[in-house]
């Protein structure tokens, strides 16, 4: 087989929509086997039915999940080789109209289940030779945006856990390298429910785009791809922000 990632065995969660659908689609094509775990199965099947992956419940947030989700996979594919943590939920509400109850859950989806997510995924990773777990954070771990504040927290979690994730391996002598994407505003279903336009997908045009254009999935999904990659040995605890410029403009 041949292919980028080719023979490797991938979980991506969330991958039944938006970014996580794309990273599914790119990791199948270059020729890994991958595993489609949603909350919601029936996303999830419908896009490992396209790609010809696997398929599973999986909610991010339920320790008990994870490691059902982890013995299946080891049980049928004998290994791991990339962990994909994009699930993700958000909330637009700032510090004064959260509460506590939005905060928590905000951070048992975003936060605590790519904390989950690592600590089941590396045993398996490690007992296969090694592997390349990828954190999707967002630009709101690095900007102060005041109606994402538990998001924002959440990220800020993410972009944090896989450098201690990334030493911890190096320490330990694991060959699994950790790293976050960081992606500007991208056209998916969450994007479209922030904005007050569900259902009402815009196609991003071809080519270098404009600043202040929204990216397609796809951009992410080739970050991934790279970091899922061998040809990424070299990267570890890094942070790949993918967003046109946003949050490095003095303007
Ligand atoms: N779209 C953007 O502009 C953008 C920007 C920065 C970061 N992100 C991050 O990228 C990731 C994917 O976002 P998206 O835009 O594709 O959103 P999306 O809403 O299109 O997809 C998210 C998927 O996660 C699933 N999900 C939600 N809660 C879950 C849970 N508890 N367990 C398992 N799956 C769960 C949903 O069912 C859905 O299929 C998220 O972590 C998001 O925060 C997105």
């Amino acid at each position: 087989m041949t292919g980028r990632v080719a023979g490797k065995v991938a979980l991506v969660t969330g991958g039944g929509s938006g970014l996580g659908k794309a990273d599914c689609e790119a990791l199948a094509r270059e020729g890994a086997v991958v595993i489609v775990t949603d909350v919601r199965l029936e996303p999830a099947q419908k896009v490992a039915d396209a790609i010809g992956g696997v398929a599973m419940a999986l909610d991010v947030a339920s320790e008990e999940q994870w490691i059902a989700t982890i013995r299946a996979i080891e049980d049928r594919f004998g290994r791991l080789d990339i962990l994909v943590n994009n699930a993700g939920v958000v909330l637009s509400a700032d510090v004064e109209g959260t509460t506590l109850d939005q905060f928590r859950f905000v951070n048992a989806v975003m936060s605590e289940g790519v904390f989950l997510g690592c600590k089941y995924a590396i045993p398996l990773m490690n007992r296969g030779g090694g592997g390349s777990i990828i954190n999707m954070s967002s630009t709101g771990a690095l900007l102060g945006y005041p109606i994402f504040f538990a998001y924002s927290a959440a990220k800020g979690a993410v972009r944090s856990m896989t450098k201690s994730i990334a030493v911890m391996c190096q320490e330990k002598g694991y060959k699994i390298r950790c790293n976050s994407v960081h992606p500007g505003a991208i056209e998916t279903p969450m994007v479209q429910e922030a904005e007050g336009r569900p259902g009402d997908e815009q196609a991003v045009p071809e080519g270098v785009l404009p600043a202040g254009s929204k990216g397609a999935p796809a951009d992410i999904a080739a970050m991934v791809l790279f970091l899922a990659s061998d040809e990424s040995r070299f990267v570890t605890g890094a942070e790949f922000v993918v967003d046109n410029a946003v949050t490095i403009r003095p303007f």
